[in-house]
């Protein structure tokens, strides 16, 4: 089955085609257009001005995506019905305004190509960029086919999300927890504004933090200590606050310091609380998902403590062009959970959570 996926909800346009038979997706294209060098401008991102840049990308990103995947870029849609058998786009959660342009564009299609229509969770699109082919590559050892097997336990990080999740098959899904207040993205974000880097600074700290002394600051570890499985992030934000207050000259090494102990508490606090809720439930893999899974010192964090806590199940991550939003991750969500929608009545949901 050939999937076009479409992908809008923030400030990434992108369109993808893939291909997945029996439990196998192979990615043909996954053209991704980002608006970030303008919010970095602003420091954040400006829903009107995401929302723009979403239209202007979304004809260009959709016809490179069509050239790589088939030589050609069908220039009247309603005349030539391409090679495809079905149309999966984000519907939430994310920003109203560039959500719009993605489903749009799939309602017409849809309807203009006579092919089904499947509305994917954004968040769900995150873990399932660890079912594609690709992803195989990046396991630590192969014991198995090379696909996420279930039960597992799924940590989505992201820059609106911290969340948990317990899954026994596709579209059996439990959330364990979520964050409280900010998620891990959102926390280095904040924390890279306090020290005057640019946004997203996630990838920054941890470039940053590459240079940092380890033993100068030891920021907090919220929820850590008690059983919960939820998240909370705003009191690292307002720790590091506090310290930038104090020091009147904030000079580069500083900066690296403080980079180095707010990478360290939120890589601390993701990997002991994932693996606590692996423990208890003897899942077979460990999935991680989103931007914040972009991080190496989170990745190779995951791969030590699982050796020394004897933790037998298979741990995943996605190659890192594929942690951030995409299009691929958003088709192959809908290839294993493949529930068609009406495209009549298919509506954006900012504020959808997991059904
Ligand atoms: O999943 P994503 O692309 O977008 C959302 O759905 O939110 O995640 C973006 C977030 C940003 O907060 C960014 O700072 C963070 O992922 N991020 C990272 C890294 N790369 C991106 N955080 C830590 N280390 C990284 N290497
Ligand atoms: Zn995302």
């Amino acid at each position: 089955m050939v999937i076009l996926g479409i992908e809008t909800s923030c400030d990434e346009t992108s369109t993808a085609i893939i291909e997945g038979k029996d439990d196998t997706v192979i990615i043909k294209a996954n053209v991704v257009a980002s608006s970030l060098s303008m919010h970095a401008k602003t420091g954040g991102i400006i829903p009107e001005v995401a929302a723009r840049a979403q239209l202007k990308f979304i004809l260009p990103v959709f016809q490179e995506a069509f050239e790589k995947a088939f030589g050609y870029s069908p220039t009247d849609i309603t005349i030539s019905p391409p090679q495809i058998d079905a149309i999966a786009v984000t519907y939430g959660p994310g920003l109203i305004g560039p959500l719009l342009i993605g489903i749009e564009t799939a309602r017409t299609l849809s309807f203009a190509w006579q092919k089904p229509l499947i509305p994917v969770n954004h968040m769900l699109g995150h873990v399932y960029a660890n079912f594609v082919v690709e992803s195989r590559k990046s396991k630590v050892e192969s014991k198995n086919r090379g696909v996420p097997e279930f039960p597992l336990i799924a940590l989505v990080a992201s820059g609106g999300h911290t969340d948990l999740l317990y899954m026994k098959q596709h579209g059996d899904i439990r959330i364990l927890g979520g964050t409280r207040d900010d998620a891990a993205g959102e926390a280095f974000d904040k924390i890279g504004r306090l020290l005057g880097l640019p946004y997203p600074a996630g990838a920054v700290i941890e470039q940053r933090a590459k240079r940092g002394n380890a033993k100068r600051f030891h920021f907090p570890r919220p929820l850590l200590s008690t059983q919960t499985d939820d998240f909370s992030f705003s009191g690292l934000k307002t720790a590091v606050l506090r310290e930038v207050k104090n020091i009147p000259n904030l000079d580069e090494q500083t900066v690296n310091d403080i980079a180095f102990g707010t990478q360290a508490a939120v890589v601390d606090v993701l990997v002991k609380k994932t693996l606590r809720a692996a423990e208890k439930r003897d899942v077979k893999s460990i999935i991680l998902s989103g931007g914040v899974s972009a991080n190496q010192m989170l990745r190779e964090t995951f791969q030590t403590d699982m050796q020394r806590r004897n933790i037998g199940a298979e741990l995943f991550f996605p190659p890192k062009n594929l942690c951030t939003d995409n299009a691929a991750m958003i088709a192959t969500a809908s290839y294993f959970n493949f529930h068609p929608f009406d495209w009549r009545t298919l509506r954006a949901n900012p504020e959808l959570y997991y059904e």
